[in-house]
């Protein structure tokens, strides 16, 4: 039997990390490795990781900022992070094939809404394909409609759970 072990990242995360994104994402959505270096500069304290063992088999991650709705453009520059930000954006909820369905993407899910709330954000906001809205509503996140990305050349619904 493995443990299962919660944490937030570091900059030595970043190979384990982008190995996890390539398994789960096709190559259009995926972030890169220079991605990845850039985002854990900024916030690899807003990276939740799950590991199974020494196995990374599950993480979620976003950055802060006081804008209210998700735009690509955060994707692309993790120097938007504003740690004082109101609202937690999600990016990535990723976890590999051979473990899903266990609930261990939920897991980081609740952990990264426990953080943002012990944090005193105004909530999170993610974007999502249409078939996971009634996933993320299980976990409080109400649906807004289409969001503006356009991220891989696919539609995008924008959800957001609203602590205060
Ligand atoms: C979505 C994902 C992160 C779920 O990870 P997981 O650890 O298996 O998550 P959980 O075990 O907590 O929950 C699985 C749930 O996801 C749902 N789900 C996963 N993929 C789905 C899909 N394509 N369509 C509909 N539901 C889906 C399952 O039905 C299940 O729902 P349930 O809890 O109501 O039964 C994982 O499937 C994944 O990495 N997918 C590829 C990347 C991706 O699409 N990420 C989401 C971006 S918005």
């Amino acid at each position: 039997m493995y443990d299962f072990l919660i944490r937030t990242a570091t900059p030595a995360d970043l190979e384990i990390i982008a190995r996890v994104e390539a398994e789960c994402f096709p190559p259009a959505e995926a972030a890169g490795e220079s991605e990845f270096r850039q985002r854990l500069s900024h916030y690899a304290d807003h990276f939740w990781l799950m590991f199974e063992g020494d196995r990374l088999i599950s993480f979620v991650d976003g950055f802060v900022t006081d804008l209210p709705d998700l735009t690509d453009e955060m994707y692309a520059d993790a120097s938007l992070h504003d740690a004082h930000g109101a609202w937690q954006m999600i990016f990535g909820v990723n976890t590999i094939p051979s473990h899903r369905g266990h609930g261990y993407a939920g897991q980081l899910i609740r952990r990264a809404i426990a953080d943002a709330d012990a944090q005193g954000r105004k909530g999170l906001v993610l974007t999502c394909k249409e078939a996971l809205i009634p996933y993320y509503a299980k976990f409080g996140f109400a649906d807004e409609g289409i969001s503006g990305s356009t991220h891989g050349g696919v539609l995008w619904h924008q959800m957001r759970l609203t602590f205060r």
